[in-house]
C-alpha cells in the first residue's frame, strides 16, 4: 500500500505552479488546493464591499467571515465563496495585484491558515501558493519550488491574459509581475521563499508535462515503501 502524502508547490507568479500542481494531483488521484484563489477571492470581495486593499484590519475581518467551497467541474476547479461562483472573476490581473497587496497582512494570512491546514491534513493533497512548504504545511513529505525567468513568466502570463480577452502589452505584464513578486518576496509575514528542504525546478526551458513528470517521479520515491 502506498502512502498518501502532502505535496507543497511554491513559486512566483506564472512559474507553472498551478498547472503542475493540478497535473500531479490528477495523476495521483489527490486533492488540489489553490491557496492563491483564496487570497484573490478576499481581494475581490473587499473591493466589492468598498474596503480598501490597504485596510489590513477590515480585510482580516472579512477573510474570517467568508465560506469557501472548491469543486471540480470537468477540468475547471470552481471557487465558490458564500455560494457565489467567483472562478472567472478572480483571475483578472488587477485582482492578482490586489491579492498580493492584501496578503501582506498577518490578520489576513491568519484567517486563511486554518482552512489551508485543514485541507492539507491527512495527506493525499497537492497545495500550491507562496508559503506552503515554509508555513502552511511545514511537514509536507515533498516540497517543490518552481521558478522560471521573468521574461518567460511574463510571456506565459501575457498569453493567458490575451486568451481571456484582456488586451495588455507584454512590457506592462512583465513590470506588473516583477512588482508583484518583489512585494511577495519582501513582505515580513510568510514571504515567498523556498523552504530549506524544497527541491527547485526551473521551468524556463522545461515543458509543463515534463515538469509534472519530474514531480511525479519525486512523489513516487517518497510514497514507495
Ligand atoms: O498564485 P496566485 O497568483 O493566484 O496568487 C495571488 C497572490 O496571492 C500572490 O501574489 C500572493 C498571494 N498568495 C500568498 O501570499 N500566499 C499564498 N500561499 C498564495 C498566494
Amino acid at each position: 500500500m502506498t502512502r498518501r502524502i502532502a505535496i507543497a508547490v511554491d513559486g512566483p507568479g506564472s512559474s507553472g505552479k498551478g498547472t503542475v500542481a493540478r497535473g500531479v494531483a490528477r495523476a495521483l488521484g489527490y486533492q488540489y488546493v489553490d491557496t492563491g484563489a483564496m487570497y484573490r477571492a478576499v481581494a475581490l470581495l473587499a473591493r466589492r464591499r468598498g474596503i480598501g486593499w490597504d485596510d489590513g484590519h477590515a480585510i482580516g475581518r472579512l477573510a474570517t467571515e467568508l465560506r469557501f467551497r472548491f469543486q471540480w467541474d470537468g477540468d475547471i476547479l470552481r471557487v465558490e465563496v458564500d455560494g457565489e461562483d467567483l472562478t472567472r472573476a478572480i483571475r483578472a490581473d488587477d485582482v492578482g495585484q490586489g491579492a498580493s497587496r492584501i496578503s501582506r497582512y498577518p490578520e489576513v494570512r491568519a484567517a486563511l491558515l486554518g482552512l489551508q491546514r485543514e485541507l492539507g491534513a491527512g495527506g493525499g493533497v497537492v497545495m500550491d501558493g507562496r508559503d506552503i512548504g515554509t508555513v502552511v504545511l511545514p511537514n509536507a513529505e515533498l516540497k517543490i519550488f518552481l521558478d522560471a525567468s521573468l521574461d518567460e513568466r511574463a510571456r506565459r502570463r501575457h498569453e493567458e491574459l490575451l486568451r481571456r480577452g484582456e488586451m495588455v502589452h507584454l512590457d506592462e505584464v512583465r513590470a506588473a509581475l516583477d512588482a508583484r513578486d518583489r512585494q511577495d518576496r519582501e513582505r515580513a509575514t510568510a514571504p515567498l521563499v523556498a523552504a530549506a528542504d524544497a527541491i527547485r525546478i526551473d521551468t524556463t526551458e522545461l515543458t509543463i508535462p515534463r515538469a509534472i513528470d519530474v514531480v511525479l517521479g519525486l512523489a513516487r520515491d517518497r510514497t514507495a515503501g
